[in-house]
């Protein structure tokens, strides 16, 4: 009914209001809730911007102090829940065992999946932010086949997260200041990227009332992609191959240019951004520093920086106006940390949690939301008759 808008991609159409995230991406900017990247990575933490994301204002110190408090309350999994981890194969990638076992949410915690209910959205708000790194790292340890350790509640997300990832139950863990500061503004900045691929799935997802967990699971999904969050260890990986094949960054460029075997420069290029990726400068501003402390791979940096230096030199990036986004150089601080790259967009996923919570909650309460459901123009076959036979 009415004219239907061919727009493939959704390269102009705005599927929704919203009052989260702010991106201008001729000028390069990035604003959660009105507060630039910037500052956030400088003065923020991961715990207050994603109470900042979901709730809309940054916390005071009590509420952020009962944020945190709440969140620590929830970082058990259920035992039967822990079970699930068993049943994948050894050399599963984590992210499908991510996005299964928060499906599995909705049916441990069966008490909070009213999506109009405001007491059960804030618990499994809180379940969400407690549970998915606990998952995230028992994903990982399970790949390893390493014991899963018990949540350390005297700690934070980030800290028992790290500790839960690299731990072990035979001798104590110390967690490294400097590893959980570097993670904590890497989430920072992947907190929220508005109605993204993978956020537009949640939202889609959401639309019908399918409960919180159900959506977060699809999201999940949807950013296992190598065009969207799985482009962060396809960087590593295309990073290695230059390494290990000797190849100049020069060739692997031309390769790019004339699309041989669709071959892309990952890391690079946005729907959004046609400038530098905000987030990606302050990535690579602390890059050095953090890889310095860490003691990460200085070589697989350089070629990294060579073909920056030289993509942004050349026509061909120039015309389409493609600039480092910000899994161009995550990866490297990732591996420095001691995860594998299979483990890369988990982190991802970790990050973008509370953006995806914000962008469910403020849809559930939007009364102009309707269920997602877009048109098409059909191009197949008019109509034939069944044959009689
Ligand atoms: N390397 C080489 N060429 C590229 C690249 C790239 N990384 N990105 C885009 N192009 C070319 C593309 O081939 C096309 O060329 P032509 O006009 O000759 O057909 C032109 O630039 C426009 O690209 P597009 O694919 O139509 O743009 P899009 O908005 O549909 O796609 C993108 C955006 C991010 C999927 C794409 O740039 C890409 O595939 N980048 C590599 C993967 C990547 O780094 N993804 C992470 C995105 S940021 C964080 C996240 O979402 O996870």
């Amino acid at each position: 009914t009415g004219t239907v808008t061919f727009d493939p991609g959704f390269m102009n159409t705005a599927a929704t209001t919203s009052a989260i995230t702010y991106i201008d991406g001729d000028a390069g900017i990035l604003r959660y809730r009105g507060y630039p990247i910037e500052q956030l990575a400088k003065h923020s933490s991961f715990l207050e911007t994603s109470y900042l994301l979901i709730y809309g204002n940054l916390p005071t110190a009590t509420e952020l102090e009962n944020f945190d408090h709440r969140i620590r309350r929830h970082t058990l999994l259920h035992e039967d829940l822990k079970g699930f981890f068993g049943g994948f194969p050894r050399d599963a990638h984590p992210m499908p065992v991510l996005s299964s076992a928060v499906s599995a949410l909705s049916t441990f915690y069966q008490d909070s999946l009213d999506p109009f209910d405001d007491e059960q959205v804030e618990l499994s708000t809180v379940r969400l932010m407690a549970k998915l790194p606990v998952i995230a790292a028992y994903a990982h340890k399970k790949s390893i086949g390493q014991p899963m350790l018990y949540p350390d509640n005297s700690m934070n997300l980030v800290e028992n997260f790290m500790r839960l990832s690299f731990g072990l139950p035979a001798e104590p863990y110390d967690v490294d200041p400097k590893l959980v500061k570097a993670l904590d503004l890497l989430l920072i900045l992947h907190a929220d990227h508005e109605q993204n691929c993978s956020t537009s799935t949640v939202r889609l997802v959401g639309s019908s009332n399918a409960n919180m967990f159900a959506s977060i699971s699809a999201g999940i999904s949807a950013l296992f992609g190598p065009l969207h969050g799985g482009a962060n260890e396809a960087v590593l990986n295309m990073l290695r191959q230059i390494q290990a094949t000797g190849m100049q960054p020069e060739d692997f460029m031309e390769k790019v240019k004339n699309k041989e075997d669709g071959v892309k420069l990952m890391g690079f290029g946005h729907r959004v951004y046609k400038n530098y990726d905000p987030r990606a400068k302050i990535v690579k501003a602390t890059a050095h520093e953090i890889l310095k402390d860490l003691g990460g791979n200085d070589e697989l940096l350089d070629i990294a920086m060579r073909l920056e230096e030289k993509a942004l030199a050349d026509d061909y990036f120039i015309e389409r106006k493609l600039y480092p986004n910000v899994d161009f150089y995550t990866g490297l601080i990732y591996k420095a940390m001691g995860f594998p790259e299979k483990m890369f967009t988990v982190l991802f996923a970790i990050g973008r949690l509370p953006g995806w919570i914000a962008q469910w909650r403020e849809m559930m309460q939007d009364p102009q939301t309707k269920i997602g459901r877009p048109r098409q123009l059909y191009t197949g076959v008019p109509e034939r008759n069944y044959p009689e036979r």
